[in-house]
């Protein structure tokens, strides 16, 4: 799905803005919003030209309310796309962190919302589903029993935010996202990482721009799955083979980030976001192997 120019003026703050997902999502903002909109936020420094369109950047730990109130009040915050996060594999490293990153951020978030007013977008994951979930055409509503902190908190993510906008209006949304391959970023502790660490890149284009665009009155929901392409790595290595590199091996050593990924959907529904919000997703595998190597070739010639 493309992004969209902008329609309405915004002053935007993304919090986890140097991962994977944010070092791409600022970037993308700041073309359809203006740069000087769009404040990127985290807990680390960003490296020189981090993101390919340059912008204010802010120290924002999420775990600390009044950081993140001063932030929203001092930029005139109306979106926060709210992405700090400890992701699945590293979350079951340190749980302790993940707790107090993922549940607590979303809940300063929320709780300041209230007040403030502004609009949250806060991704949500297939982690949040579990070994009991159907695993084909799992659909948006269904049994959610996760057996990682991240997926835990993912569920209280998604519930809370449900409950804060039932409850005070507050206009929270939110995407199911599968796995997210980059290039722009290295992988950041997630299971589905392998892929990046084969290519680099990314598959989708703008959709949480999109998202938050929509008017209110054509969602029926507030947490949507949605769904671009599903792969194994052998059919992942056919791709690369098939696209560009004929000869291309691929040997296998799954390591305990399998054993997560057994838990979680083999495929998603995800019928509703695109009737409500027509959501559609641009590539498919060989589409994404092409897009990665056109745009990878060159950094590792560089490098
Ligand atoms: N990457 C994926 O495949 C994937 C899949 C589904 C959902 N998501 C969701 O997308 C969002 C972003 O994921 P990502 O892949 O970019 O993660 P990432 O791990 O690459 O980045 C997370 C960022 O959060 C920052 N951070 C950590 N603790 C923080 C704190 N206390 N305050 C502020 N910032 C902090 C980190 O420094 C990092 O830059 C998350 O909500 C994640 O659950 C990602």
């Amino acid at each position: 799905m493309s992004i969209k120019p902008a329609q309405t003026q915004k002053r935007i703050l993304v919090t986890g803005s140097l991962g994977q997902i944010g070092t791409e999502l600022v970037s993308r903002l700041r073309k359809a919003y203006g740069p000087e909109n769009v404040i990127a936020s985290d807990i680390k420094k960003p490296s020189k030209n981090h993101f390919s369109i340059d912008g204010p950047f802010e120290y924002g730990d999420v775990t600390n309310i009044d950081t993140l109130a001063q932030l929203i009040v001092k930029h005139n915050i109306d979106t926060v796309f709210h992405l700090a996060t400890v992701l699945s594999a590293l979350g079951e490293k340190m749980p302790d962190v993940a707790l107090k990153v993922n549940a607590t951020g979303i809940q300063n978030v929320l709780e300041l919302s209230k007040s403030h007013k502004f609009q949250v977008i806060a991704p949500s994951t297939i982690a949040a589903f579990g070994p009991q979930t159907p695993k084909e055409q799992t659909p948006d509503i269904t049994v959610q029993r996760p057996t990682t902190i991240y997926g835990v908190t993912k569920v209280y993510t998604e519930l809370l935010g449900e409950y804060y906008q039932k409850r005070f209006g507050v206009d929270f949304r939110s995407l199911r996202l599968p796995g997210i391959i980059s290039s722009e970023a290295l992988p950041g502790g997630g299971t589905t990482d392998y892929a990046i660490e084969i290519f680099y890149e990314a598959l989708t284009k703008g959709q949480y721009t999109y998202l938050s665009e929509v008017p209110e009155n054509r969602l029926s929901q507030r947490t949507y799955n949605i769904t671009a392409m599903s792969f194994t790595p052998k059919e992942l290595a056919d791709s690369i083979r098939k696209v560009k590199m004929p000869r291309f091996s691929i040997s296998y050593n799954p390591d305990f980030r399998q054993k997560i990924a057994d838990t979680w959907p083999k495929s998603i529904d995800d019928s509703i976001a695109r009737r409500d919000w027509k959501w559609r997703p641009d590539y498919a595998l060989d589409e994404m192997v092409k897009d990665m190597f056109e745009k990878l070739e060159p950094k590792v010639k560089k490098n």
